[in-house]
């Protein structure tokens, strides 16, 4: 047999994987005059809005992205070009190098969409992800199973990172909300023989998360739950709530309304984790998460949040507790908090 058993770490995938963001990160802010602006003045991501007349939150998630390039820092909340970035792409500097860079805008499909981005605020018309078919409540069989195969070789480190995770030994019964292809929850019962987990998804996508549970051979301990997490109320029975990649596709406002769910349908006492790539504390890297966030932004409506963000939307519903571990399950963290 020439393949190998999975194991907790991908990184090297997704390091070849996320690069796709570096050039068109460079170019898009080459167009938009950023390195000129950074390279004349030390500007906070509003000032620098404001300035190239640019939507804040696509800014920000750009310059997190140039910043763990090596093209730009932040200090004292403004961020300012560093010296390859003002000698090599400035366009007054003798070594500019627009003159070649130029010629990849149209190469590269990235570039036209972070430039849209940037311009509108908004997510670009053209991008390809699945977003819009559970954006809208339902997908179809077809749908679902694309999405969970998607979802499925993406999340196999990390669900086996997490699942190694000695406080879901002290859960009796997790629900996997928003579960995919049910990896993690499938994982997690793997690894802790006396859990019950409930894998919660829209309906086509809980009825293909069932499939994967049937061939995991754990069926007997891993359920499905067919709901709409946003309109219908949740199971009840479940001490703990677990979302992987979930948070990341939705507004600072929606997370917060998930997170107020999940503390209205868990028990007192109970847990909430969110298994996540976080962003530095100042949002300025590292690129891992900066290159997953710019992907959000063209795909999603969300983007990759720090754990300060993740502890104000947790505490705005309640839940005390806060704080973060890395897995070991490829670049993840383990965001947990308890509801008193
Ligand atoms: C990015 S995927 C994450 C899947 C899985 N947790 C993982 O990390 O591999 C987001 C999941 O949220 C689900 N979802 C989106 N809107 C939902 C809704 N209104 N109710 C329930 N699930 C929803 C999607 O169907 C999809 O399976």
């Amino acid at each position: 047999m020439s393949h190998l058993p999975p194991t907790s770490d991908d990184r090297l995938i997704w390091d070849i994987w996320e690069s796709m963001f570096r050039l068109p990160a460079m170019t898009a802010a080459d167009e938009a005059g950023i390195f000129r602006a950074l390279g004349d003045a030390a500007l906070t991501t509003d000032e620098l809005a404001r300035d190239l007349s640019l939507d804040p939150h696509p800014l920000s998630i750009l310059l997190g992205a140039l910043a763990s390039s090596g093209l730009i820092e932040k200090r004292e909340g403004k961020w300012r070009a560093l010296p390859p970035a003002r000698t090599w792409l400035h366009p007054d500097a003798e070594g500019y190098w627009g003159g070649f860079l130029h010629g990849f805008r149209e190469r590269t499909p990235q570039h036209g969409q972070l430039m849209e981005a940037l311009r509108t605020g908004k997510r670009p018309e053209r991008f390809n992800s699945g977003a819009p078919e559970w954006e809208r409540g339902a997908m179809s069989a077809e749908a679902a199973q694309r999405i969970a195969a998607f979802m499925h070789a993406h999340s196999m480190a990390t669900a086996r990172g997490a699942a190694a995770q000695a406080v879901f030994g002290e859960v009796r019964h997790l629900m996997d909300v928003g579960c995919g292809s049910g990896v993690y929850g499938i994982e997690i019962a793997r690894a802790h023989p006396r859990l019950q987990v409930t894998l919660l998804d829209l309906e086509a996508m809980a009825a293909e998360a069932g499939s994967y549970a049937a061939r995991s051979g754990l069926a007997e301990r891993v359920g499905t739950a067919a709901v709409n997490m946003f309109e219908a109320d949740w199971p009840s029975g479940p001490d703990a709530h677990f979302f992987s990649n979930v948070f990341h596709d939705w507004s600072d406002e929606t997370n917060r309304l998930l997170a107020r769910k999940s503390f209205a349908a868990l028990p007192s006492g109970g847990r909430i984790f969110l298994n996540e790539i976080l962003m530095d504390d100042d949002g300025a890297g590292p690129w891992h998460a900066a290159a997953f966030s710019l992907l959000m932004l063209v795909g999603t409506l969300g983007k990759q949040y720090s754990l300060p963000e993740f502890r104000a939307i947790l505490e705005s519903a309640g839940f005390t507790q806060v704080e973060a571990v890395r897995t070991g399950g490829g670049y993840y963290s383990l965001v947990s908090a308890v509801k008193p």
